[in-house]
C-alpha cells in the first residue's frame, strides 16, 4: 500500500554510533531528513562526515541506534527482518562505489541476481535491461573481462531488475573516469526519470550533485545545509 502524501523516505532525528574497543564515535548525531517522490537528491559532504553510513541507514541496510527511518510513511527498522527483507528487494535498488559484482557469475548472470522473478522471464528482464545500459555485446563476460565503466553499468542494470521505486548510489561514479562518470550518471537519471522514482546519490563530486533537484550538505554527521 502507498501513501500519496508520504515522503520516499524520511529520516527522523537518527543517529548512528560505532562502538571501537571501549570509544564510542557518534557518527550520525541527529540527522532529519524528508526525501519526496520523484525527487533526486544528491548527498554531499567531506571524506568522514557519514554520508555513507546515513546512505545505509536510508536504504534499510543498517538500523540506526536512536531514531527511526520510514520508507513510504513505514517505520523501516519496526518491521519483522522478513518484511524488510521484502520491502528492500521489491522496493529499494542499490549501487555501490565498487561495484560488488559477483566475480565468477557472468554480466547477464549479475543482473539476474536479486531478481524476484525466476528462469526465462528473469534472464530476458536482465538481458533488456544490459541492452538498455548498452552492453548486450558483453552480456557473457565475466566482471575482470569488462572496464570499470563497464561494470558499473551491469550494477546499474542490477540495481533496476526489480523495477525499484528507489534507487540508491554511493559514489556510483567515483572510480571510473569524469566522461565515463557523467554517462553513467545520465543513464541512471533516465532510468529514474522515467518511472517517476526517486535517486539518493552520494558524492563529493559538486559537478554531478549540480544534476539533481536537491542537495543536501552534511558535515560532522549532522545536516548543515
Ligand atoms: N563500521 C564502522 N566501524 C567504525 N567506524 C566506522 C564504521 N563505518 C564508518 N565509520 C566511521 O564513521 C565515520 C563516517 O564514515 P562514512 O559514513 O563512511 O563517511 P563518508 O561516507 O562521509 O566518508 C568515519 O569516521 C568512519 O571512520
Ligand atoms: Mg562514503
Amino acid at each position: 500500500m502507498s501513501d500519496q502524501n508520504s515522503p520516499a523516505i524520511e529520516a527522523i532525528d537518527v543517529v548512528r554510533t560505532f562502538t571501537i574497543g571501549t570509544r564510542e564515535i557518534k557518527v550520525l548525531k541527529g540527522v532529519t531528513l524528508r526525501v519526496e517522490k520523484g525527487e533526486k537528491l544528491f548527498l554531499v559532504g567531506p571524506s568522514g562526515a557519514g554520508k555513507t553510513s546515513l546512505l545505509y541507514t536510508l536504504a534499510g541496510l543498517e538500523s540506526p541506534n536512536e531514531g527511526e527511518v520510514r520508507v513510504d510513511g513505514k517505520s523501516l527498522y519496526q518491521m519483522k527482518k522478513n518484511k524488510q527483507a521484502s520491502l528492500r528487494n521489491r522496493l529499494l535498488g542499490y549501487v555501490f562505489q565498487n561495484f560488488f559484482l559477483l566475480p565468477e557469475l557472468t554480466a547477464v548472470e549479475n543482473v539476474m541476481l536479486p531478481s524476484l522473478i525466476s528462469g526465462k522471464l528473469a534472464r530476458e528482464r536482465a538481458e533488456a535491461l544490459l541492452e538498455r545500459v548498452g552492453l548486450s555485446h558483453r552480456r557473457s563476460h565475466l566482471p575482470t573481462e569488462l572496464s570499470g565503466g563497464e561494470q558499473q553499468r551491469v550494477a546499474i542494470a542490477r540495481a533496476m531488475i526489480n523495477s525499484p521505486t528507489i534507487l540508491f548510489a554511493d559514489e556510483p561514479t567515483g572510480n571510473l573516469d569524469s566522461k565515463t562518470g557523467r554517462a553513467v550518471m545520465e543513464l541512471f537519471t533516465e532510468m529514474v526519470d522515467e518511472k517517476g522514482g526517486t535517486l539518493l546519490v552520494v558524492t563529493h563530486d559538486s559537478e554531478l550533485a549540480k544534476t539533481g533537484n536537491r542537495q543536501v550538505l552534511l558535515t560532522d554527521g549532522k545536516i548543515a545545509a
